[in-house]
């Protein structure tokens, strides 16, 4: 490394605080990192002002302050473009947020105005609900849950219903691991010329890629398969409409500042690298696990995708490359059974997210959903007795030994 000699002189004519205050690292590069580093500035030095007048503008690439964009929200968000059109002849634009649940919000308030109508699945995510509810009061929007399942019913409603905007859908869902037909719901919401939003978390792009059934948008929260580890938050929204994106969405995510940081970013990066081997052996592990407690006098019912007697196990075969890493299993014995469980698992970590390389465990009733009234939670297969899996990368022996005395 060869050092500026020039500079170094003028630097020593400088006051002290003048030297610790400032960045000059003058120090030519011969070589470049071999990861990216993380881009730990809110703000960009110009070349000129007229460089600054065109990248602020947009009128060029370039980064302008932190909120807006910067390197590492570039890299991931190039990367999951990638993913999510491979294979496909399509281009994408995404942008990086600091949760799912911004990239949620950020879509809502980029796409809808007062008196739209939202047509979401029943079953989605409990804060995904919270949010509708929420931003359809405060928007004088309206929300209506439908079984998609259901698709005469969902049907119906499209053909009455003239202020429906966006069909909302969630495949595989949380918690009760149902798969919904994205085919069909994408050839709906093109006849009723509805967007069609998929929360595709549970899949990651690796098992399921929504854009090839007709999906306008896909969200997922990237805190868990794609970072994978357990490190960081972070949410993506993909669109297909590029200028949309590039304008509308990327508009609300600069004045609400619902950016990924660059080290939520960092992490983020480096978990995609291992996407396909994690969620290959999420797969494998969660079958196996699967058809374990599938045989346990304890378990009334498991609810994994890859298991043959599952019935959403042919569409889900048809709509996604293999099962992913979350399973639920009812309990005989109900909430109390549920309640014991928590309490005696040791190996397996008792925590509310998923998609991480480590085996987590949650019973709904008495956690997650412990605030929804139980006839509400019966109704979408929430029971007292459920617990939720989502299975690590672990040796599945030691999976099964913790559940097998655990369940005692
Ligand atoms: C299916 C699904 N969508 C969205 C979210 C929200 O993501 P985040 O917690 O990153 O905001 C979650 C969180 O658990 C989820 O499970």
């Amino acid at each position: 490394m060869k050092k500026d000699k020039k500079k170094s002189v003028v630097k020593a004519n400088i006051g002290f605080n003048s030297i610790t205050s400032q960045d000059n690292f003058k120090h030519e590069l011969k070589v470049h990192p071999h990861t990216v580093p993380i881009y730990a500035s809110s703000t960009f030095i110009y070349e000129s002002p007229e460089i600054a007048q065109q990248i602020f503008s947009r009128k060029i690439e370039g980064f302008a302050y932190s909120r807006f964009s910067h390197p590492n929200a570039i890299l991931v968000e190039e990367k999951i473009e990638q993913l999510e059109t491979f294979g496909l002849n399509m281009e994408a634009k995404a942008l990086v947020f600091s949760s799912g649940m911004t990239a949620l919000s950020n879509l809502f308030q980029s796409l809808l105005k007062p008196g739209d109508c939202i047509l979401a699945q029943g079953n989605i995510y409990g804060t995904s609900v919270d949010y509708l509810s929420h931003f359809a009061q405060v928007y004088n929007m309206e929300v209506v849950y439908v079984d998609f399942a259901k698709l005469n019913e969902l049907e119906n409603i499209l053909k009455q219903k003239k202020n429906i905007k966006l069909l909302y859908a969630e495949t595989p869902s949380n918690p009760t691991i149902s798969c919904y037909d994205l085919s069909a719901l994408g050839k709906l919401a093109s006849k009723y010329s509805v967007k069609f939003a998929v929360d595709s978390t549970f899949a990651s792009p690796y098992l399921q890629q929504p854009f090839k059934y007709g999906a306008d948008f896909i969200i997922h929260s990237a805190t868990k398969y794609l970072n994978g580890h357990g490190t960081a938050l972070g949410g993506f929204l993909v669109g297909r409409d590029i200028a949309f994106m590039r304008n509308n969405v990327w508009k609300v995510r600069k004045i609400t500042g619902g950016i990924c940081s660059p080290f939520d970013a960092w992490l983020l990066n480096n978990g995609m690298k291992t996407l396909s081997l994690r969620m290959d052996k999420h797969s494998s592990n969660s079958l196996t696990v699967a058809k374990y407690l599938q045989t346990h006098p304890a378990v009334k019912m498991v609810n994994y995708l890859g298991l043959k007697d599952h019935p959403d196990h042919a569409l889900a075969k048809k709509q996604m490359s293999n099962f992913g890493g979350v399973l639920s299993f009812d309990l005989k014995k109900g909430y109390k059974a549920g309640e014991k469980l928590m309490k005696k698992i040791k190996f397996c970590r008792l925590t509310a997210s998923l998609g991480t390389i480590d085996t987590l465990l949650q019973h709904p009733a008495s956690m997650s959903h412990s605030f929804v009234a139980k006839a509400q939670r019966e109704k979408f297969g929430i029971t007292d007795g459920l617990v939720r899996m989502s299975v690590g990368i672990e040796d599945t022996q030691d999976i099964i030994r913790d559940l097998e005395q655990a369940l005692r």
